[in-house]
């Protein structure tokens, strides 16, 4: 159970009404994310702060700490030890095993195709799942498509994948896809990748473009494949017990603050992918353009049946055709 109504017992700020002092409970919401403050989700937990005290007229007090175990920060926000927490959904089918749908690779054309569906009946269903599974979601976010890197191994075609170590995220669906790829998926939380990458412990790994830049993944990696072979979405949820307690005007402050955070995200992953590419070329690592991604998908095209069954052909269908 949370402590926030001990927390909210606090008398914090000082409010002038009308000319008269009058002091304000605030309830501190804190809310932990997965990348560096000068990243996409850093500057969404920003918004969020922003946007979230002002609306609740002061009443929230938001706190913003970096957490790289994503799988952590959702079984404490879960468990009620911390009230919310964003970043990658990566973890998330852990928790709510129907999200796992979203991880499929190729199932997503571009940003707005997966922006849609985000944002269409598929995402609030989905959403709609949160509380059964002791979270509340906020917001879809984004962490965007990922892509390969290694370290000494170059890759020319997908089949020398065959055989190469690669961290994954503690996600079965992409353990899965690279499993049918041939290649040995080595799941662990981002906080163990630079000791992994530096000790050789894996061949390499895969990220979206915002990652990359935002943690310097260049620094420990030579080459860079734009495979863009799965969409990472990503998510902003809060205790459910945590919103339940909260007044009308602070339920709807964090709603707004969500809006306000996916926004910030959304344009930060596009800046990312529109400058950064560049700016990783510049920094030295070697950016190989995937003319035929045709052929990652056929090499991971063996886990679908699977997907098929755990997903239903159906809903599978409903997001592809997504208009
Ligand atoms: O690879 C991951 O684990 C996720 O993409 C990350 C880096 C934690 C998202 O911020």
């Amino acid at each position: 159970k949370l402590a926030h109504t001990t927390k909210t017992a606090v008398l914090a700020g000082m409010v002038l009404a009308g000319g008269i002092l009058t002091a304000s409970a605030q309830t501190t919401l804190t809310v932990t994310h997965s990348s560096p403050a000068d990243s996409h989700f850093g500057l969404a937990a920003a918004a969020f702060k922003k946007v979230a005290e002002e609306k609740s007229g002061g009443t929230l007090n938001v706190v913003i700490q970096r957490m790289d175990n994503e799988r952590e920060a959702l079984e404490s926000v879960q468990f009620g030890s911390q009230e919310c927490a964003m970043g990658s959904a990566g973890p998330l089918g852990n928790f709510v095993a129907e999200t796992r749908v979203l991880d499929v690779p190729f199932l997503f054309d571009s940003y707005d195709h997966a922006r849609g569906v985000l944002d269409s009946d598929v995402g609030q269903e989905l959403l709609a799942l949160f509380p059964a599974r002791g979270l509340y979601g906020v917001a879809w976010m984004e962490n965007g498509f990922r892509n390969l890197t290694t370290g000494s191994k170059a890759v020319n075609s997908p089949e020398d994948l065959r055989g190469m170590k690669i961290r994954t995220m503690e996600n079965q669906v992409h353990m899965q896809a690279w499993q049918a790829a041939g290649v040995l998926p080595t799941p662990m939380a981002f906080s163990e990748l630079p000791s992994a990458l530096q000790q050789g412990t894996v061949d390499g790994q895969e990220n979206p473009i915002p990652v990359i830049l935002s943690n310097n993944l260049d620094m420990m990696q030579k080459h860079l494949y734009l495979t863009r072979h799965v969409y990472s979405p990503g998510i902003f949820v809060c205790n459910p017990d945590f919103i339940a307690g909260l007044t009308d005007e602070q339920k709807a402050a964090v709603e707004e603050g969500g809006k306000a955070a996916s926004a910030a995200n959304r344009a930060r992953v596009e800046q990312d992918e529109s400058a950064g590419i560049e700016t990783l070329r510049t920094r030295g690592i070697e950016v190989v353009e995937i003319s035929d991604r045709d052929a990652y998908r056929e090499a991971m095209a063996s886990a679908n049946a699977g997907f098929e069954t755990q997903f239903g052909a159906e809903l599978l269908q409903r997001i592809r055709d997504w208009k």
